[in-house]
């Protein structure tokens, strides 16, 4: 364990964990898009800014720095707010609400830090590029349905080749993951799609109680990676 301060209150921590991780728990509110609990920190929207003061050899260092993919270290001082932060955390907002202005999110964020607007000019993006929906996929779902395509301004993520994937299985994780809610999902009886990737998927329908719980292909990959037969999957979580 090492100690280290926030806002100059002194905090106790494992070494390389994420100072956004140890703030929360401490209860230092810093606002964050990008980061996830089960994905490797990857610092995209650089909207959970602080500064960080280190001490080397007797002389102070001072540098502002995303904190989700910071690493905790004995001794550092670290400040969740200040004048050049809520500048610099301002100017983000303004650029990511002019990438994806229909989000709730951003706009709920640039109402709370009083952004201007009408500086940039909007695009219809609706995706601000964090990558979640794709580490997501990879790293928790284990599919890996998703991808960047693209550079500069022409940069998406979605399924490879612009086409709708084979391998998703409409689980649903990165429309929960998403940030700016851009990928939605839609359900019937008999169908889940998920709109941005084009993806539809037959529903398996509960045995016991007739409720479409999820998709047949969803069931199948929770099969073969639980090593389970498909027949364990015939009924839906509340009849289980
Ligand atoms: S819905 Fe598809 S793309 Fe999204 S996490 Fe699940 S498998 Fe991946
Ligand atoms: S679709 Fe959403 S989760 Fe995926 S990169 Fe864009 S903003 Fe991030
Ligand atoms: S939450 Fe840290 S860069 Fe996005």
């Amino acid at each position: 364990m090492i100690e280290f301060t926030i806002d100059g209150k002194t905090v106790q921590a494992e070494r390389g964990e994420s100072l956004l991780k140890i703030a929360g728990e401490h209860g230092f509110r810093i606002p964050h898009l990008c980061y996830h609990e089960a994905v490797q920190a990857y610092g995209a929207c650089r909207l959970c800014l602080v500064e960080v003061t280190q001490t080397s050899h007797g002389r102070k260092r001072t540098k502002l720095t995303t904190s989700c993919n910071y690493p905790a270290m004995e001794g550092i001082e670290v400040v969740t707010q200040s004048e050049r932060i809520n500048r610099n955390r301002r100017m983000i907002i303004e650029l990511l609400l002019a990438r994806a202005p229909k989000s709730k999110r951003l706009q709920e964020l640039a109402a709370e830090y009083n952004v201007p607007t009408g500086r940039f000019k909007e695009s219809d993006h609706e995706c601000i590029l964090c990558g979640l929906c794709v580490q997501v996929c990879r790293d928790v779902v284990g599919v890996d349905a998703l991808g960047f395509t693209g550079r500069g301004v022409n940069k998406e993520a979605r399924p490879p080749f612009g086409e709708p994937s084979k391998e998703c299985i409409a689980c649903g994780a990165c429309v929960e993951a998403c940030p700016v809610d851009c990928i939605k999902m839609e359900e019937t009886h008999t169908l889940r799609t998920i709109v941005r990737w084009e993806r539809s998927l037959p529903m398996r329908v509960c045995e016991e109680c007739g409720y479409p719980f999820a998709p047949t292909f969803q069931l199948m990959h929770f099969a073969k990676k639980s090593g389970k037969p498909l027949s364990e999957f015939r009924l839906c979580p509340d009849c289980r």
